[in-house]
Parts: C-alpha cells; sequence; structure tokens
C-alpha cells in the first residue's frame, strides 16, 4: 500500500477521486496519442537498445510502462511515483508484468542498484531546480547511462482554424509555471538551459510532430484537451473562463476542417563526467 503522507503539489494533486480519474484517463490517452512517435525514436536509438535496466520517473498510472515492456521485453522495468493513488493503479493494474512498481520522491530515492537508463516523460516540466533534478539522475546511472527526457515541444502546437481561448489558457498556465519556476519556462529551450550544466551534453534531440485531422469530436485529441481543461481548472493554479474555453473547442472540433498539432520532443542526454 502506497504512503498518503507523501504531498503531491497542485496540478498534479490526486487526493481526489475526481483528479484521480482525469490523471488516469489523461496518462493513458497520452501514451496512445504519443507512443507510435516515440517508438521509432526509441527504435533508433543505439543507447537505449544496449540498455538492459530502465527507471521511470514519474510513471503515473505505468501505463506507459506497460506499453514500453510489450515492445522491449528484453529489459528491467522499474517505476517510480511520487503520488500515492496513481502507484497504488499500477501496482494492482499491473500485477501480471515483470515490471517494479514503486511510491517514491525521485529526489530521494535511493534504490539498490544503478539503471542504463532513466526516462522522465512529461515530469521534468512539473519540477523546479532543473540542475538539482540533473544530480539525482547522475546519482542514479551507471557509468555510460544515459537520461532520456519526453516533453512537449511548445513550438510544435498548432490548431486550426484558431482556438483563441484555449491558446489564452495554456499561455495563462504558462506563466503560472514561470512565476513558481517550474521547468517549463525552459522547455523551448531545453538545450540551451543543459548545455554546461554539470558536465552534461546531448546526444540526441528529436522532435516530433502529432497530428490530427478534423472533425475532431468523438476524437482522443478533443479528449486530451478537455483533460487538461479539467485537470487545470480543479488545480484553481489559474482564474479562467474555463466552461467557455470548453463550448468553444466543442464548436470548434465539430468542423470537419480542423487540424490539431502536438509537438513533442525526446532528449536524449549523458553526463560526460561519468563516462
Ligand atoms: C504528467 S504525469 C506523467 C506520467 C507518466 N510519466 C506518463 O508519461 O504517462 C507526471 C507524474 O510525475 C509524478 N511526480 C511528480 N513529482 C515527482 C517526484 N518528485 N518523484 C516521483 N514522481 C513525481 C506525478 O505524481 C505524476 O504522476
Amino acid at each position: 500500500m502506497a504512503n498518503r503522507d507523501i504531498k503531491v503539489e497542485n496540478i498534479l494533486g490526486t487526493s481526489s477521486k475526481a483528479a484521480v480519474s482525469s490523471w488516469d484517463k489523461l496518462l493513458e490517452i497520452q501514451v496512445e496519442l504519443f507512443l507510435p512517435f516515440e517508438l521509432n525514436f526509441f527504435l533508433s536509438n543505439t543507447g537505449w537498445e544496449k540498455a538492459t535496466s530502465i527507471l521511470d520517473v514519474g510513471c503515473g498510472n505505468g501505463y506507459y510502462l506497460s506499453r514500453l515492456q510489450n515492445f522491449f521485453n528484453d529489459k528491467h522495468y522499474t517505476g517510480i511515483d511520487i503520488s500515492p493513488e496513481l502507484s497504488d493503479i499500477a501496482l494492482t493494474r499491473y500485477t501480471n508484468k515483470d515490471i517494479l512498481f514503486e511510491q517514491a520522491d525521485f529526489l530521494n530515492y535511493r534504490p539498490e542498484n544503478k539503471f542504463d537508463i532513466i526516462i522522465m516523460r512529461l515530469i521534468v516540466q512539473h519540477m523546479s531546480d532543473f540542475p538539482q533534478l540533473l544530480r539525482q539522475a547522475s546519482s542514479l546511472l551507471n557509468a555510460n547511462g544515459r537520461l532520456i527526457i519526453i516533453e512537449p515541444d511548445l513550438d510544435g502546437f498548432i490548431n486550426i482554424p484558431a482556438t483563441p481561448m484555449f491558446s489564452s489558457l495554456l499561455r495563462e498556465y504558462g506563466i503560472f509555471t514561470e512565476k513558481t519556476q517550474r521547468n517549463r519556462a525552459i522547455l523551448s529551450n531545453i538545450n540551451q538551459s543543459i548545455e554546461g550544466i554539470l558536465d552534461w551534453e546531448i546526444t540526441n534531440q528529436t522532435i516530433m510532430a502529432v497530428p490530427q485531422t478534423g472533425p475532431l469530436n468523438n476524437t482522443k485529441f478533443l479528449e486530451m484537451y478537455i483533460l487538461w481543461i479539467d485537470i487545470i481548472e480543479r488545480s484553481s493554479v489559474i482564474r479562467f473562463p474555463f466552461s467557455k474555453t470548453r463550448q468553444e473547442l466543442d464548436k470548434w472540433s465539430k468542423n470537419a476542417s480542423t487540424y490539431s498539432q502536438i509537438g513533442i520532443q525526446a532528449i536524449e542526454m549523458q553526463n560526460r563526467a561519468r563516462i
């Protein structure tokens, strides 16, 4: 049973059933939408091919790791997450899988063995103090180990026709993350932010576009956008006309000439001092 004394901050909060349900759905949708593109990245990555021990930091409900294991079943997987509720889901849902799930805070995590690869997917943006995060990653990696960060490429987001309210909501959320010094603010320039930190170097950066043509009603794309709105609203981190934004997307999504695109980036990094 996971430890409920560890608290997760605001947007990632999962103490209510409604929040757990939204996150559980959202994490699954984001895996379904992005994984085919990410697989392309993994399949052409020699570090990944050789790696045998993988740590997924902030593994959420475990769905991502369970899908990765489907495709690469020659590796040992460990997933950690700070949320007691999401850790419980991962622990109970994938008992038949050979994956070690644990509830743990990455920053205090002290496993017995080190890893060949650490994956941080859609978590770096929510954390702050990037150098501290890299120091901790370094301490958990084998010599020659690699860190793979997967995050949105914010410049790759396109909605046609434009959805001004939705875009404005994303901007407002971005401002909140900057004020609270979340790493999301450095996503557009993550390579520059890494250069020169503690001997880390980028060994591969791949930008991917995930597209969807309309009409977008009844698609995972629309469902994902609505869940983003629900989660931001429930977290109360910003004030915004959320209902009107949902209405805008609802109307927009029915138009057959809509196009939507999400950008994602995978960044593979190595600490030169540990090679
Ligand atoms: C947006 S979710 C991404 C989940 C998963 N990586 C995926 O892509 O499906 C971010 C996750 O990071 C977890 N998290 C945040 N801070 C953490 C920390 N310090 N240690 C471990 N997990 C953390 C949250 O509980 C949440 O489940």
